[in-house]
């Protein structure tokens, strides 16, 4: 009976396992239900009676030294497994990171936001209006009619069902008038449409704001110190501000606005075409029709109103130089304003 034979053929097996299933088959190659040390222990009823105990005694501890070199080598290619894993999964901590850049705000919006927050300030509510409007909102019930000349500057974008892409925001103030009696004190941000083409100072889409005061008592001092702080207040310096009389159909009085340029403080640069000056906003008395149109008493109420463009307002806030980089959507211009 060869059991030291069997032993060091299995120690051998052992240590030549080199993962978990040869380590296993070696188990069961010697210590299995059929295995070589179980096969002989069974057989020990066929040697002699005297024999039996030692020949049994030293199967068993072969088994037994057997049975720890297995658990052993389990242990070391386990510990050795997990090793390589570590290796593999490994995270390298020196390479560089990859960087995120977070969101911001479009200038355009930060300009709304300026706009609305200086507004709210001195009291006027925040209201809006739909951007598809109908001819009587857009142009009738603010005094042109038809046949009105203006109609041709406005370069009307209109649909098949006969609505149109509000040219201006003013249609808001005709919808405030009709859904609410005075004291109105009103701005109405937001976008509006025309038939132009894109260039540096011209978009088919553009923002503008108007605003609207209806009380009794309110004059002309009343909307050019509403239009003073306001441009004071926007451009955090005090620059100088001049009414030129011009015409709106929905004003009367009306005046044009101008601004001292920001480049040049009115000497005269290139921005402003050496004039010194900015021509920024459109304004007046609302006009008695445009009240009667509403149903408000002329004789009791009086407003003014003003509209403006938020792009122009942005540009020179900003100072951009083309008025495209704020509809391209070209990140790296956005992100200089994060
Ligand atoms: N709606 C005019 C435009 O789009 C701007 C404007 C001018 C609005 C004078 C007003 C105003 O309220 O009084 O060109």
């Amino acid at each position: 009976m060869n059991v030291d034979g069997i032993e060091k053929a299995a120690l051998a097996a052992v240590d030549a396992a080199t993962d978990e299933r040869s380590l296993d088959d070696a188990r069961v190659r010697y210590l299995g239900r059929r295995g070589e040390l179980t096969v002989l222990l069974r057989s020990l009823g066929a040697i002699d009676a005297a024999e039996r105990p030692a020949a049994g005694a030293r199967i068993n501890a072969a088994k037994a030294r057997l049975q720890e070199a297995i658990e052993r080598r389990g242990g070391a290619l386990a510990a050795e497994q997990l090793e390589q894993e570590l290796a593999e999964e490994a995270v390298d901590v020196t390479l560089p990171g990859r960087s995120r850049s977070g969101g911001s705000l479009h200038p355009i919006t930060m300009t709304f936001r300026r706009i609305e927050r200086i507004f709210e300030a001195a009291g006027y509510d925040v209201v809006s209006g739909p951007e598809i409007e109908d001819e009587y909102h857009n142009f009738e019930a603010l005094n042109m009619p038809a046949d009105h000349p203006a109609r041709a500057m406005h370069d009307t974008l209109y649909l098949d069902n006969g609505m149109l892409l509000r040219t201006h925001t003013s249609p808001v103030q005709i919808r405030t008038m009709e859904a609410r009696p005075p004291p109105i004190r009103v701005i109405c941000p937001g976008r509006v449409y025309r038939k132009d083409n894109m260039d540096a100072s011209h978009s088919p889409m553009f923002h503008q704001v108007e605003g609207l005061v209806v009380d009794e008592g309110i004059a002309f001092a009343d909307l050019k110190g509403a239009v003073v702080d306001f441009v004071h207040g926007f451009f955090e310096q005090d620059l100088g501000v001049r009414f030129r009389p011009s015409y709106f159909p929905f004003t009367e009085p009306s005046a044009e606005v101008d601004v001292q340029c920001v480049h040049c403080l009115g000497d005269g640069c290139q921005a402003c075409g050496q004039s010194g000056w900015t021509e920024v906003l459109g304004c007046g008395m609302v006009h008695p029709n445009v009240l009667a149109n509403v149903g408000i008493d002329t004789e009791r109420y009086t407003g003014f109103a003003f509209g403006f463009g938020v792009d122009r307002f942005a540009t020179l806030f900003y100072e951009i130089d083309d008025m495209r980089l704020l509809f391209d959507n070209e990140l790296r211009f956005l992100e200089q304003f994060a």
